[in-house]
Parts: C-alpha cells; structure tokens; sequence
C-alpha cells in the first residue's frame, strides 16, 4: 500500500521551494519596513478560543475546525486562522501593556476541514498582520497599503482591492433587523442554513454560495446605507486617505467576509486570473475582538493573505521567482586520496562562506560532471592523482568553460576572486578591494 498525503494538503518539495522562499521573503520585509514584528504562537490552541472570537456562527467554526479532545475535559483545534491565537499571545504575554500601537506579523500554517478545490486546501499557508492600539482610519490605510506593497513587490498588478465598512454593533443592529425584514418572506426559498442564519447571523445570509440564496440576496439592503455618523466618517477618511496614496478600490457593500469579530473596516484582494478562490488576502477591523478576549477594550486591525494563492496568482502572471541557491563549487575527485583532499578543500570553501559539494558515492568523472550540471554548480574543480602530485588543480567556470590554473595551497584565495568576479562582473574586485578586503576576513587555506 502506497501512503498518500492527507487529501487537502501539499508537500512543498525542494524543486518549488523558491517559490516559498521568494513570497515569504517579500512579505517579511515589506512588514518589518512598515515596523511589524515578527510574532510565533502554538500551532493548536483551546477550541474556546476560536469559538469566543471567530464566532459560533461562521463557517469556520461550525463546520471546518480540526478539533482533538486530550486527555481529561480540554478540546483544543488546530488553527483555522492567526488573528485569535495572535491577539491571546498578545494578552497572555503583557505585549498590551507595553505601549500602542502594537504591530506584529506572522508566517503560519492554517487548518480548515473545507470541500478541497483550486485554491482551497485543508492545510493552507498565510501571512497575516495584526496590529493593536490605534482606531485611526490612517491604521486602516496603514495595513491596507502593507498588503498592496507586498502585492507589488511580488509584481502583481491586477489585484483589485474590494473595500466595504460593517459598522459598529450599533448600526449593524439595526442592518441586521432590515435584513430580517427583506429575507423572512423568501424564507421557503432559502437553504436549510440560511434559515438558521436568519435567525442568528442574518449578515452571513450574504455570503452564501447557493444560488438561489445569492439571488435573493442580490436586492437585499446594503450595510453602507445604515452606518451610524462615527462610521460612516471613519469610513469617509479611509477612502480619502487611499485615494491620497493613489491606491484603487472598488466599494463593495457585499463583503461581510467569514469571521464574525469584525467591526467597520472589511477588505479583500481579489485575483481574477486564479479561479473561484481568488480572494487572495482578506482583512479589516475588529475592535471588540481583544475587550471579547478578556484585555482592555482596544481597537485593532489586520489581515490574512493566503500564500498558496499569492503564488498562483503569481505563476498565472507570468512573475518571477528568486531563483533556488546553487553551490559555487563542486570539487570532483578521483580516487580515496581525492576525495580526502576534496573534503578538506570544501571545508575551507564553505568557511570563506560559500556553498560547496565534493562527491560522496564514489561516482566515475562524467556522472560527476552531469551531476554539477544538474546542481548547476558555478565552479568545478576535478582531483585525481595528477593534481595531487602536481599541488596544481584547474577551476573551471561552468558558464563560460574557461579554467584558471590554481595552486592548491592558494585554493581558497583563487577561488575568492574568480567568484566574486563571476557573481559582481570582471573588474569589480580590483575596482572595490578596499571595501572587500574591509568586508571579508581573510581566507584559511585548509590544511595539508
Ligand atoms: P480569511 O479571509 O479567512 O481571514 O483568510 C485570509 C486568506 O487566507 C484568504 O483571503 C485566502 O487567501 C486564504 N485562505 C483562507 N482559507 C483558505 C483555504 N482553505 N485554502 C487556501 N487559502 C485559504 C482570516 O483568516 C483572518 N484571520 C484575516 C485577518 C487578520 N483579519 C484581521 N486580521
């Protein structure tokens, strides 16, 4: 019986994992640029939690959660999403007290039992922000612009941010009583769950998939037409602010998005290139989430950016990936008394700082060779008997074929050069040898 990964998950294999690399490192320097700090939390926290702030009546609660029970009463779910474990590790480690705002950012596996599609997964990848302390609408436009800049940086430029405002429980009280009065005559019409919704979440109605729900709901009120004056001015500035940064949006009074904690802002990024799961970032405000939580009532904010559809929105563009690290050298030797050398050589290489391979399975010269090729090796330096004898090796620069005579006493300083050479262009290490020779610690040869 062959074993199979569980349905809904990935295995994010060496020959893709630049891809990873590249959107992980253009997410952390774009937050770290706007002063998120970096924030790491338990993959599984207590099943109360999600329940008390994604709340009893969205999807992810009800239906997708991964819940185990341990030993004694305690349940605890494997993270559907970041912001609930993040803002209790806030709480619980006293980061609230230490003065506002607070901003921190995250690189997490999350975990939704969801029907698997195109972009959809049981284990998913995000990047989330979250950031406490500040109810300005310039914090709104703060991480909204996060995630565009992070966007750019991965070279996407058909993203389209969809902006919403839900209001504050009391203006969303009396939204929630007009949607009562447009769906109850259609009640027979609905599905078994928007029944259910009707009665306690009557917003969720709005995020149905079914289509005759969607239907019905394609006249139902819209929430901007019921924003108290705090709102609906909160609202009013964030727009003001984005068109300032010149950053385009479309107002769409039908994102509610799937969490119940949030408050005023709601926004999502959207890709049209990657199929029906193209919300490729989804985020807002929740200013009562953290008073929910047990801390002081704060106002706070953030998003999620799902990573497995950043980098499909990437491929369907076109964008590119920092290429995967390849080893400056690979030495191939021949023989026992070459490969004792070899290792010793590599040692120094990797100590000056540089990737270096020699061959470990005994392999003859042109298996060698194929395999550098395939490494993609920039170097290549062949040992045998000859070379050992001489103390005179060749390094061979596998783009452009030439190869430089080497002493091996002077391996690691030859090697230096034409690197540096080959990497920065010719001439770089004359023109900044003084910057280089400030910069590197001098080479060890290895020992003989
Ligand atoms: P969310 O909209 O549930 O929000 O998820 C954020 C992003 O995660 C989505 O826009 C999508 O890109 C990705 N995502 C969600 N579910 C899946 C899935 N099954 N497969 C692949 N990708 C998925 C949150 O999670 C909030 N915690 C965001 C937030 C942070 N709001 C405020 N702070």
């Amino acid at each position: 019986m062959t074993l199979k990964r569980p349905k809904g998950t990935q295995d994010i294999v060496p020959g893709i994992i630049n891809k990873w690399k590249t959107v992980e490192g253009i997410a952390s320097s774009a937050a770290e640029q706007f002063g998120f700090r970096e924030i790491r939390t338990p993959v599984f926290e207590e099943t109360s939690l999600y329940v008390r702030s994604v709340g009893d009546t969205s999807d992810v609660v009800t239906k997708e959660m991964y819940t185990v029970s341990s030993k004694g009463s305690d349940t605890f779910t494997l993270r559907p999403e970041g912001t609930a474990g993040v803002i209790r590790a806030m709480l619980e480690n006293g980061i609230m007290n230490e003065g506002f705002p607070q901003k921190v950012y995250y690189i997490i596996p999350c975990y939704r039992h969801e029907k698997p599609q195109a972009g959809r997964y049981r284990e998913f990848r995000q990047f989330g922000v979250e950031m406490a302390g500040s109810a300005s609408p310039y914090a709104d436009a703060e991480i909204i612009l996060l995630a565009a800049s992070v966007l750019d940086g991965c070279g996407l430029e058909n993203v389209s941010l969809h902006l919403n405002s839900i209001g504050c429980p009391d203006c969303r009280a009396k939204y929630r009583e007009a949607l009562r009065e447009y769906f109850e005559p259609h009640r027979s019409e609905l599905c078994p769950t928007c029944n259910e919704r009707l009665e306690k979440n009557p917003m969720r109605l709005l995020d149905c998939k079914s289509p005759i729900c969607k239907e019905i709901a394609k006249d139902a009120p819209v929430i901007t037409d019921y924003l108290c004056d705090d709102c609906r001015a909160h609202f009013e500035k964030l727009k003001s602010i984005l068109d300032g940064y010149e950053i385009k949006y479309t107002v769409d009074p039908k994102i509610v998005r799937g969490l119940d904690y949030y408050t005023r802002t709601v926004f999502e990024f959207i890709s049209e290139d990657i199929g029906a799961q193209g919300t490729v970032c989804g985020g807002g405000r929740y200013d009562g989430l953290i008073s929910e939580l047990g801390g002081q009532p704060t106002p706070a904010l953030g998003f999620g950016m799902g990573l497995e559809r950043l980098i499909m929105t990437m491929e369907a563009a076109g964008c590119e990936f920092e290429p995967a690290k390849t080893p400056d050298l690979y030495i191939a030797p021949m023989g026992e008394k070459a490969q004792e050398k070899a290792a010793l050589l590599c040692d120094a290489v990797r100590r000056a700082g540089y990737a270096a391979e020699f061959d470990l399975i005994g392999r003859g010269l042109k298996p060698q060779m194929r395999y550098a090729d395939k490494v993609k090796a920039k170097f290549v330096c062949v040992l045998g008997d000859n070379e050992l004898e001489s103390g005179q090796a060749k390094l061979k620069n596998m783009r452009t074929g030439e190869e430089t005579p080497v002493e091996l006493t002077d391996f690691i300083s030859v090697f230096n050069s034409l690197l540096i050479n080959e990497v920065f262009g010719n001439g770089f290490e004359d023109e900044f040898s003084d910057i280089l020779s400030g910069m590197q610690s001098a080479p060890e040869e290895p020992k003989e």
